[in-house]
């Protein structure tokens, strides 16, 4: 399912100056910002409704993982703050995942706008199957992934979060509907990092993604606003 502009800049910047700075800058170039722990955490709620008084829209990666009744009120929270998507964690179960959704369907009804996505986390990329063994999950990742991913579905969720190569897999035993909201992507142009399995923003629409999160490529360039143009030219 492709976006009028499917970019997502991540706002993985200390302060909420660096991020509002970053935002005004880029906010016509791409579709959605996304505001993660490190920024939601130092500069508050506050941000939130300052980058969405730019026009864009907020994309709040919070990864809630907790009872029911306090995933659904921490989602109900996001929702007044009038963010576009938001992130679970799928292994809290069918009954979080289902509080979560009906929370988001709810509060935005009641507030008369449209209801965000709520996103689920399957397996985090940082864990491999020595992690899953640990933790006493006897599956392998990709097992896991698609278990979780497939329960998600069930229990309502419109969306989730993927690493660019499951996105294939995905796409394959998922409904047409579902959203794919995908990470690690690289242009080819920027400094090595820690990303180590990544697909090019043109890959991963292709494969099937529908919305891409992009960080360092586009806030670490020398011209960020330059930097998300060209990715949605080689996207269009
Ligand atoms: O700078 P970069 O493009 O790597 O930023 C990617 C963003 O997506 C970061 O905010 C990172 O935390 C997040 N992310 C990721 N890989 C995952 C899940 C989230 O890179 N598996």
């Amino acid at each position: 399912m492709a976006h009028k502009n499917p970019i997502i800049v991540a706002l993985d910047v200390p302060s909420a100056e660096q991020a509002l700075k970053l935002a005004e800058q880029i906010a016509p170039a791409v579709g959605a910002f996304k505001i993660g722990k490190e920024l939601f955490v130092s500069a508050g709620p506050h941000i939130v409704k300052k980058i969405r008084a730019t026009g864009a829209s907020v994309f709040l990666d919070l990864k809630f993982h907790d009872i029911p009744n306090t995933v659904a009120k921490a989602v109900a929270a996001a929702v007044r703050l009038d963010v576009q998507m938001t992130t679970i964690h799928t292994s809290g179960g069918s009954e979080m995942m289902r509080a979560a959704e009906t929370s988001a369907q709810d509060t935005a009804k009641s507030l008369g706008r449209p209801a965000p996505l709520v996103l689920g986390v399957t397996v985090l990329t940082s864990s491999n199957n020595e992690t899953l063994a640990e933790i006493g999950c006897e599956a392998d990742t990709e097992k896991q992934v698609l278990r979780l991913a497939q329960l998600a579905v069930k229990s309502g969720l419109r969306g989730l979060v993927c690493s660019p190569l499951e996105i294939m897999a995905l796409r394959k035993i998922l409904p047409a509907h579902i959203q794919l909201v995908t990470p690690g992507i690289r242009t080819g142009a920027e400094k090595a990092d820690d990303q180590k399995r990544t697909l090019s923003p043109r890959e991963a629409m292709q494969a099937g993604a529908s919305w891409l999160v992009i960080g360092r490529p586009i806030y670490a360039a020398e011209n960020p606003r330059a930097a998300a143009e060209k990715i949605l030219e080689s996207i269009s």
